[in-house]
């Protein structure tokens, strides 16, 4: 398996998570937490916000990477909308307060009952994948006696420049997807590009603009661009990070260029929450192998985001001490899965059994990805904002490995 790395002196995290905060937060939630920041999350908002200076711009928060609710609530705050990748995700937008019209759904492979959901949740857009799909919806349209109030567009599939991907319509069949929709009196307004998850390189998506752009000009009703998801996250450091200021630069600088207003849609999800979320654990046990350090936790990789999310490479530190003797550590899980390692080869002082560990940048992804595989129930959440700290979601008990079951 592919290690999981820390650099040799981990940076304090950006978050004003303090040792003494995380013993206290310890201490009233429990073990293992997972801890958001406010003001890094309000933050790094408003920094993706101002990015972008083209005057029709929305920003809609991608909630698969992390759907709890008093965060979402944040984002509306900030004026963002939310983007759904699932009927679950329009369920959580609503349950969170965003009006229908701020719902964007752009996603793959709605059954029949999940189409007519949309269309009777009246959400503002619904980006489909396929023509089959766009079939689905004119089939579901023709049993309605009032028009969709919802706008309607297509994922684009670009494979020159994503490669080959599942995912959207070729250019070359946006003319037989205007016509299906024709025949529903329905108008195709937009196109939605995903250029491809966790992609920390500027210059892949400022380069696709221009072609992004050619295909939606194919539509006679284009009024929108969404540029998806898909900006990456330094959870390395040390490498080169997503560079949204150029991007924005170059965005404005194509959308002004176009020969008709249009929309523009941005769908950040891990880049946005990434930063502000904190995984705390305590440590259960502590062995030597040779020169390393085997330190046990009391959470598992079942609790946080699979390895393809982080590459291999996770920040790890120690919330009770950071002096004395680094080792070389691994970090591991409290099931004997194979793969239950938070963290190999990091370098760590000197732990015993109670002290503290944060794993930082969990943000996207941890929660959302967390799993009952191995019957660990989930840990709880917590925020921290104006100097207090509040239980934004439960602990899992044992009961909910048997609730569901008859
Ligand atoms: C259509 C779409 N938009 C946005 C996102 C969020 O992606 P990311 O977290 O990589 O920004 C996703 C992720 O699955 C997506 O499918």
């Amino acid at each position: 398996m592919s290690s999981i790395i820390a650099p040799d002196k981990p940076a304090l995290p950006e978050t004003r998570l303090t040792r003494s905060l995380a013993r206290e937060l310890l201490e009233e939630y429990g073990s293992p937490l997972y801890v958001y920041d406010a003001q890094v999350l309000r933050a790094t908002i408003e920094q993706i916000s101002e990015a972008v200076n083209y005057p029709r711009t929305r920003f809609c928060f991608a909630s698969v990477t992390n759907g709890n609710t008093s965060l979402l609530r944040i984002f509306r705050e900030h004026n963002w909308g939310l983007h759904a990748n699932t009927p679950g995700d329009v369920h959580l937008g609503l349950n969170a307060g965003f009006a229908p019209a701020e719902i964007v759904y752009s996603g793959s492979n709605l059954n029949r009952d999940e189409m007519r959901l949309m269309l009777e949740r009246e959400i503002g857009i619904l980006n489909l994948d396929s023509l089959a799909q766009l079939e689905m919806l004119r089939e579901l349209q023709r049993h309605r006696t009032k028009s969709p109030r919802s706008r309607v567009g297509l994922r684009l599939n670009l494979p020159e420049i994503t490669g080959e991907t599942r995912i959207g319509v070729g250019a070359h069949e946006l003319a037989d997807a205007v016509k299906i929709a024709n025949s529903a009196g329905l108008k195709l307004s937009g196109v939605h590009f995903y250029r491809g998850t966790a992609t920390n390189s500027t210059s892949a998506f400022a380069d696709s603009i221009a072609t992004v752009c050619q295909a939606g000009a194919l539509l006679p009703d284009w009024e929108y661009l969404d540029f998806g998801g898909g900006f990456g996250y330094p959870y390395n450091a040390n490498r080169s990070a997503f560079d949204w200021s150029t991007f924005g630069a170059e965005l404005e600088r194509r959308m002004r260029a176009l020969s008709r207003p249009v929309e523009l849609i941005i769908e950040p999800g891990r880049s946005a929450i990434a930063g502000c979320g904190t995984l705390l654990t305590r440590v259960v046990s502590v062995k030597r192998q040779g020169e390393k350090q085997i330190v046990g936790v009391d959470t598992s990789v079942v609790n946080i985001a699979v390895l393809s999310v982080h590459g291999g490479h996770r920040r790890i530190q120690s919330m009770t001490s950071d002096v004395g003797e680094d080792l070389i550590t691994d970090v591991c899980g409290n099931t004997t899965f194979s793969r239950d390692y938070l963290g190999r080869n990091c370098r760590l002082p000197r732990l015993q059994i109670d002290d503290a560990l944060a794993i930082l940048d969990v943000g996207a992804y941890g929660y959302a990805m967390s799993s009952h595989f191995l019957h660990r129930p989930r840990p709880a959440e917590v925020i921290i904002e104006n100097g207090t700290h509040r239980l934004i979601r439960r602990r899992e008990d044992y009961t909910v490995l048997t609730e569901h079951q008859v």
